[in-house]
């Protein structure tokens, strides 16, 4: 790992303390400012937020949905721009007044209409980027719109239902968590635990069902008023969600593509970049315990002048899974790109697959069969705009070193990791497309007031910059690597001194962590884009005040929390972070 250095000339920035305030704090000379919350309204018509929950599911359906996420900015003009924005899932005692204890099925309508995405213009103010009601690009996407599934698995018999007998006709995206942009101006929505709205009352999980984590129950008892919710009746259904859906912004009647091609899992981020000689490379995350990291590689080459043709680059491609290798007890290595295509690496009828759909569809048990490596819940990637060293949040797995396919070693290095680390790789020759890298860990997150040992992080992990379970990552334009945690925020035991769950920026060259922000109580902070000035930063705060805690963001008082998009910019308008 890197050791610190007090001398980044990246982070320009007074670092912040840690908080366990109801509020959300920025560096001085900095300020911040709510944008949008659940329940503001969008699409002209819709009402105002109602905090009493009684709100039908109508009006949801043209208000910015719960519990933001993952978010992109695209301008329109240098004053006006679209953001895209995820709403990842939803709180039943925040949303509805009986608190989901006497639910109705208008009221799961409404619970579909909280998810998805939510796309809406913004423009310059005197006071800085505000979002506009009604402007006509605005657009609601939920787990009820209408999209398609493409690539390789589309029309496959595993996607047909009793409404859909093409495979190809699906409805809704749901717990869309982190996101991506293509260089071609596309939204990224990535769906990641999918499985939790599906129920399967009557009959075993079948194998798939239960590597993807289908239950016999589910919290959102979506199953309970709308059937295909119901895998006893609906055995296909689920295959039709665990997907990347790439979105046109600015085309509010378009149809969200479902990418079949980029395989499917839980997944957190996809992070685009072009390699050298033209292929599209898109890095993905499958959160969940002893999963894994995937790189997708574009069949066709982008073409920045053929704006039609770049549409379908992330039709047809290869997918590939990631296996890290390491000397007994070094956190650093070697690691290979193992291709998941039907016919190759033992993927073949006689492990289980019988087609490239079905890889594609099952892409975690693909993975296990050619030998990727588990790893501690991968989360978001990011890759840096010059160099193309790629990062990855492994946010912590407390079934490391406890289960026989998640043993301690490599980049996951710690047992019953509370904490969590970023791994890094470069790809050699500095090619994105490349089967081979090398890797090393950027920082090993942990507590050094608590612990003496491993868990006390590494050498640029101090008492003043310590955070537990990072999550969101992002580059900006200079380099700096914007860190976001979603960790436990109780502040005691493990995690004292840690408070509520908080932004750092770290300079990769150096390796200094520093703190740049602090969340509302019981929230986590995801989702951050930049203006292309970068002179204004979109930061997300998702569900502040959840399990019931005394939060009342972002309105104070006695109000109820709200999931919010914070504006961040500098008293004197300057660049952030320098
Ligand atoms: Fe939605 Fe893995 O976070
Ligand atoms: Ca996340
Ligand atoms: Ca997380
Ligand atoms: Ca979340």
């Amino acid at each position: 790992a890197a050791s610190s250095h007090p001398e980044s000339k990246l982070l320009g920035f007074r670092k912040i303390p840690t908080s366990t305030a109801d509020t959300f704090v920025v560096p001085e000379g900095y300020i911040a400012r709510p944008m949008i919350s659940w329940g503001d309204p969008i699409l002209s018509g819709a009402p105002a937020f109602n905090e009493n929950g009684s709100q039908p599911s109508s009006a949801q359906a043209g208000q910015f949905g719960d519990n933001t996420d993952g978010m992109s900015f695209f301008p329109l003009s240098d004053d006006r721009a679209l953001l895209a924005v995820n709403n990842e899932y939803t709180n039943y005692t925040l949303l509805f007044d009986h608190k989901g204890k006497a639910l109705t099925a208008d009221d799961v309508k409404k619970a579909q209409a909280a998810h998805g995405v939510s796309v809406f213009e913004i423009k310059r103010t005197d006071i800085g980027w505000e979002y506009i009601k009604d402007s006509s690009y605005n657009r609601r996407i939920t787990a009820n719109t209408e999209m398609m599934l493409t690539g390789p698995a589309a029309g496959h018999d595993l996607f047909k239902t009793s409404a859909d007998r093409s495979g190809k006709k699906v409805l809704g995206t749901f717990n869309n968590c982190a996101n991506g942009e293509t260089p071609w101006g596309t939204y990224l929505t990535c769906e990641e635990n999918f499985n939790g709205y599906f129920a399967k009352p009557e009959g075993e999980q079948d194998p798939h069902q239960k590597r993807y984590g289908i239950k016999s129950d589910s919290k959102y008892q979506w199953h309970q008023f709308d059937s295909r919710f119901d895998v006893s009746k609906e055995p296909n259904e689920p295959n039709r969600h665990g997907w990347v859906v790439e979105i046109d912004p600015m085309d509010p009647t378009s149809t969200p593509l479902k990418r079949t091609a980029l395989g499917r899992f839980k997944h957190e981020n996809a992070a685009v970049t072009v390699a050298d000689n033209g292929h599209v490379v898109v890095y993905l995350g499958d959160d969940e315990r002893g999963e894994h990291i995937y790189k997708f590689v574009s069949k066709n080459k982008y073409n920045a002048s053929d704006k039609a043709g770049n549409r379908n680059l992330l039709e047809e491609g290869t997918l590939f899974v990631a296996r890290f290798n390491a000397k007994e007890g070094e956190v650093k290595g070697t690691g290979e790109w193992i291709e998941l295509t039907y016919g190759k690496n033992s993927l073949t009828r006689e492990n289980g697959f019988n087609s490239q759909a079905e890889v594609m569809i099952f892409a975690r048990e693909a993975a296990t069969v050619v030998g990727a490596t588990t790893m501690d819940r991968p989360e978001w990637v990011a890759v840096h705009p010059e160099t193309k060293t790629v990062c990855c949040t492994l946010t912590n797995n407390k079934h490391r070193g406890r289960k026989d396919n998640q043993p301690v070693g490599g980049p996951n290095p710690r047992a019953a990791n509370n904490y969590g680390q970023i791994v890094r790789w470069k790809e050699s020759n500095g090619d994105n497309t490349s089967s081979t890298f090398k890797w090393d860990l950027f920082l090993v997150a942990g507590n050094p007031t608590v612990h003496k040992d491993f868990y006390a992080g590494s050498a640029n992990i101090t008492d003043e910059n310590m955070f537990n379970s990072p999550d969101g990552l992002g580059f900006d334009q200079a380099g700096r690597l914007w860190i976001m945690t979603d960790g436990k925020y109780s502040n005691e035991g493990d995690f004292a001194g840690m408070g509520n769950n908080q932004v750092l920026v770290a300079d990769p060259n150096t390796g200094e962590v520093r703190r740049f922000a602090t969340g509302p109580i019981a929230c986590e902070l995801t989702g951050l884009t930049f203006s292309p000035d970068q002179r204004t930063v979109f930061i997300g705060v998702q569900h502040p005040g959840e399990k019931d805690q005394p939060s009342h963001f972002p309105a104070g008082g006695n109000r109820k929390p709200r999931s919010t998009i914070m504006v961040v910019q500098r008293k004197d308008g300057g660049i952030i972070g320098t």
